[in-house]
């Protein structure tokens, strides 16, 4: 691939020709705010907080949009860039609910952080602010369109990744809002929840129903694992406090890229299910009675070797999981050819 030589910031790079200036940048470790822009989705030069400043334009150009070009001298953070980009966020501020105290997406939300980081405390422009109705109409994520940046980020996820296309821009200037046909409640939509605009909404627009009020972002450990729920072993970090589970998000460095279905994604709280069986139970005398790992398993062998003594190895089974791992599945296997039978069938196949 031919290559271009930049200067950022000061710092003479040499890139790869067709690169974006936003590329360049985080390819070199230097941080440009984006709103509406992620990689694995189209580019749609919406929010205008990335723009940057290239000696000899005369405008900001937008960083995520523009490719780099030979010889071009780049500043990231110049007084004019910096100027700019306060003037985007006090216009956002000034129809952006004031809820920072009490929003579930405070300490991981970017309209926050780049206030902080710009010194942006409030708006000078006042006028109508959106009063939109809360749609908590599904079980899994309300929808504050009050809170919305219309950068459009969740329109393209669901139908570029997605391809449920369930959502989109309506209605026009101040009116204009992320929803579904005939504006009707998601849950009436072609949704099918699989959750990944909630992962990628800059702002607290979207939100996880499961995990309110159940720590910040900042207080919870996030552990890498695998869905327990289908054999594609999509992995995502659970959020943890105080040993109970309170959310889950996507792994996008993994093979998935972040991508997981509704029970992957929020189907979770069976985990902590006062249903689920906490030790063996066998039968005696025809009640279920709670029994030690030993016992249970001293049991089953004992069983197993009755029967294949008395019928031979091939009256015995074994039907197997689709929610466990391959490599599960894989022992599964070798446990019943080891005591002689190849009878071994899986879940999935019903
Ligand atoms: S979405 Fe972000 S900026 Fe808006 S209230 Fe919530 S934390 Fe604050
Ligand atoms: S949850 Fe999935 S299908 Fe539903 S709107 Fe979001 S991205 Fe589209
Ligand atoms: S809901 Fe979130 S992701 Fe969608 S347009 Fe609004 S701010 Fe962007
Ligand atoms: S991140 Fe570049 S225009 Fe939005």
């Amino acid at each position: 691939m031919s290559k271009v030589n930049i200067t950022i910031n000061g710092q003479a790079l040499q890139v790869d020709a067709g690169m974006t200036i936003l590329e360049a940048a985080q390819a070199a470790g230097i941080d440009i705010p984006t709103f509406c822009h992620d990689p694995e989705l189209t580019r749609a030069g919406a929010c205008r907080i990335c723009v940057v400043e290239v000696a000899g334009a005369r405008n900001l150009p937008a960083s995520c949009t523009t490719p780099v070009a030979e010889g071009m001298v780049i500043e990231t953070e110049s007084e004019r860039v910096q100027k700019a980009r306060r003037s985007i966020l006090e216009l956002i501020w000034a129809d952006h609910p004031h809820d920072c105290l009490t929003c579930e997406k405070t300490g991981s939300c970017k309209l926050q952080d780049y206030s902080y980081r710009y010194n942006v405390k409030e708006s000078p422009y006042k006028g109508e602010a959106r009063d939109i109705p809360l749609d908590d109409t599904n079980p899994f994520f309300f929808r504050d369109l009050n809170k919305c940046i219309l950068c459009g980020k969740c329109i393209r996820k669901c139908h570029e990744i997605n391809g449920a296309g369930a959502i989109d821009f309506m209605y026009r200037g101040f009116g204009t809002k992320v929803t579904t046909a005939f504006d009707d409640p998601i849950e009436e939509s072609s949704c099918v929840f699989c959750g990944m605009c909630v992962d990628i909404c800059p702002v607290g627009a979207l939100i996880p129903k499961q995990g309110l009020q159940q720590g910040r972002s900042w207080e919870v450990d996030k552990v890498l694992t695998t869905c327990p729920y289908c054999g594609c072993g999509c992995t995502f970090y659970l959020h943890v406090r105080n040993d109970k589970i309170v959310g889950v998000t996507p792994n996008f460095d993994g093979p998935m890229k972040g991508h997981l279905c509704a029970k992957g994604r929020f189907g979770w709280d069976f985990v902590d299910s006062p249903d689920r069986l906490q030790t063996p139970l066998i039968k005696k005398d025809g009640e279920f009675v709670e029994a030690s790992w030993e016992e249970a398993l001293d049991l089953i062998a004992a069983k197993l070797k009755e029967v294949r003594a008395q019928y031979g190895a091939d009256a015995i089974a074994g039907l197997s999981s689709a929610r466990i791992t391959n490599e599960e599945n894989y022992l599964f296997q070798k446990l019943l050819r080891s005591l002689g039978t190849n009878n071994v069938d899986h879940c999935a196949r019903l």
